[in-house]
């Protein structure tokens, strides 16, 4: 593991080596890979979402203490804007609560009536808002960071249309809370640059779907070397659901089907149903079916490799970027 080198006020909420969350990834955030994360510095956030049933969440839980070995990791509680779907979330939170956790990335929508109680348990609160209206919403309802995501980011940007570089700007100057960047994050050079602009970390989630940890099909992730910033696409839009996936046959499908003025969800039939990318895509390595959550930064993946050498890289990227910045700056006149 790569010592630490970066200290943000991320890196001391979570009590984390490096300034770098590994966002929830649905279907994909098991046990294995949030402990990567962990194991290799990072945050890592299960999905409670992608378990068949509670039993198998709160195992998934109990397996990823085992192989963390009593270091802390997170899980993800994304919230829906159909309240009988927040039910579960709210169950998903006991049980998380119930098995020690501690560190919560909330997402969708606001985390307000889960707060109070995640607090009253001691943890610790990430929301993670597309925009800044909603990030400066979850500060004031008490969450104690936030993650600023633009419209790069692979799965669900919200209606943002703003990039993520310009976002890091407007919220060094309006948030207080520590804030992490996300959205078509890849580089170190990234990660220097959202430090110099005097935020606290980034949250990645399409550079890290090469990590051998990650529980998809070899002939999947060997298509994701071959893809780069133009493989991808952001669709349903319209809807007000927009969702940035891979471009393949499924994608030119929804496409088409939103051109031609579909007015609802019911219009893409079982085209848009989650479960069709975990048994096409991801089980079986046919990447031409269901919709893939995917960013533009997966054009920095080069090889299959473990995530402790995605994080070690990047990590080495950022130090040589920062360190030219020095040399930039010409010394200050002496008074006259
Ligand atoms: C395959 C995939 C699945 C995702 N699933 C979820 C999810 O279930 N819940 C969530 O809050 N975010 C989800 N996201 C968003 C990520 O947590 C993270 O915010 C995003 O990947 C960051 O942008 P990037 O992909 O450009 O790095 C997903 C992203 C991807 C690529």
């Amino acid at each position: 593991m790569t010592a630490p080198f970066f200290r943000t006020r991320i890196t001391e909420l979570f009590g984390i080596d490096h300034p770098i969350l590994g966002g929830g990834l649905m279907w994909l955030s098991d046990a294995r890979y949030v402990a990567a994360l962990v194991n290799a510095g990072c945050m890592g956030f299960v999905t409670p979402r992608s378990f068949a049933d509670d039993t198998a969440f709160a195992a998934a839980l109990v397996q990823c203490r085992e192989l963390t070995r009593g270091r802390p990791f997170g899980v993800n509680l994304t919230l829906s804007k159909r309240p009988e779907a927040n039910t579960a979330v709210r169950r998903w939170m006991e049980i998380a609560l119930a098995h020690g956790v501690r560190h919560f990335e909330t997402a969708g929508y606001a985390p307000g009536e889960l707060i109070g109680t995640l607090h009253a348990a001691g943890a610790v609160v990430l929301h993670k808002a597309p925009g800044l209206r909603h990030a400066l919403a979850a500060e004031r309802a008490g969450a104690d960071a936030v993650a600023l995501v633009g419209m790069e980011e692979g799965g669900h940007p919200g209606a943002n249309e703003l990039p993520t570089m310009l976002l890091g700007a407007l919220a060094a100057e309006q948030l207080r809370v520590p804030v992490v960047l996300a959205g078509g994050i890849g580089h170190g050079r990234q990660l220097a640059a959202v430090l110099a602009q005097g935020l606290d970390g980034v949250l990645i989630g399409s550079r890290f779907l090469v990590a051998e940890e990650i529980a998809t099909h070899p002939a999947y992730k060997r298509h994701l070397l071959d893809c780069d910033e133009q493989s991808t696409v952001r669709l349903l839009h319209t809807l007000g659901n927009t969702w940035r996936v891979l471009r393949n046959e499924t994608a030119r499908e929804v496409e088409a089907i939103e051109r031609a003025g579909a007015a609802d969800h019911a219009a893409f039939g079982t085209l848009i149903d989650g479960r069709a990318t975990r048994d096409h895509c991801y089980a079986q390595g046919d990447w031409q079916r269901g919709m893939v959550s995917l960013g533009p930064s997966i054009a920095f993946a080069r090889r299959i490799e473990p995530l402790a050498a995605i994080v070690a890289e990047l990590l080495a990227q950022a130090r040589a970027s920062l360190a030219r910045l020095p040399s930039l700056v010409s010394p200050v006149p002496e008074p006259a």
